[in-house]
């Protein structure tokens, strides 16, 4: 069994889009082991996007992200890293197929209404950042 991490960004939630992204997960088969909703810091969200520091497009991300509650949870399930992954869709919006959550629900790169952990190392470091 793997876990994973799961976030239902600002645009999500104001959407209206909370439950849907949990049901598809719940359907799917996942157990939601812990959840919570908060406000990320620009601290947090410095620590989370550590490694997209220095893009075009950082600012922007981290404007966004603090925009708004998200919704953070872990995920368990067999082969759950690549499975959420799968599920959630690809970053840039023209090759998110229907289907997966980005591509039913954002035309946006940045505003992409979910993130989610992309491998086992990145998962474990972004759950003890979450639910410490
Ligand atoms: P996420 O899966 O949360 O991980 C990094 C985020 O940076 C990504 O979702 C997007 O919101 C954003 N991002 C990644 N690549 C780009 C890009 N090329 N242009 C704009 N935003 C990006």
């Amino acid at each position: 069994m793997e876990r994973t991490l799961v976030l239902v960004k600002p645009d999500g939630v104001k959407r209206g889009l909370i439950g849907e992204i949990i049901s598809r997960f719940e359907r799917k088969g996942f157990n939601i082991v812990d959840m919570k909703m908060l406000r990320m810091t620009k601290e947090l969200a410095a620590d989370h996007y550590a490694e997209h520091k220095g893009m075009p497009y950082y600012d922007r991300l981290i404007e966004y992200i603090t925009s708004g509650p998200v919704v953070a949870m872990i995920l368990e399930g067999e082969d759950a890293v690549n499975i959420v992954r799968m599920m959630i869709g690809k970053t840039s919006p023209s090759e998110s197929f229907p289907g997966t959550i980005r591509g039913d629900f954002s035309l946006n790169i940045t505003v992409n209404i979910v993130h989610a952990s992309d491998s086992l190392e990145n998962a474990k470091k972004e759950m003890k950042r979450f639910f410490s």
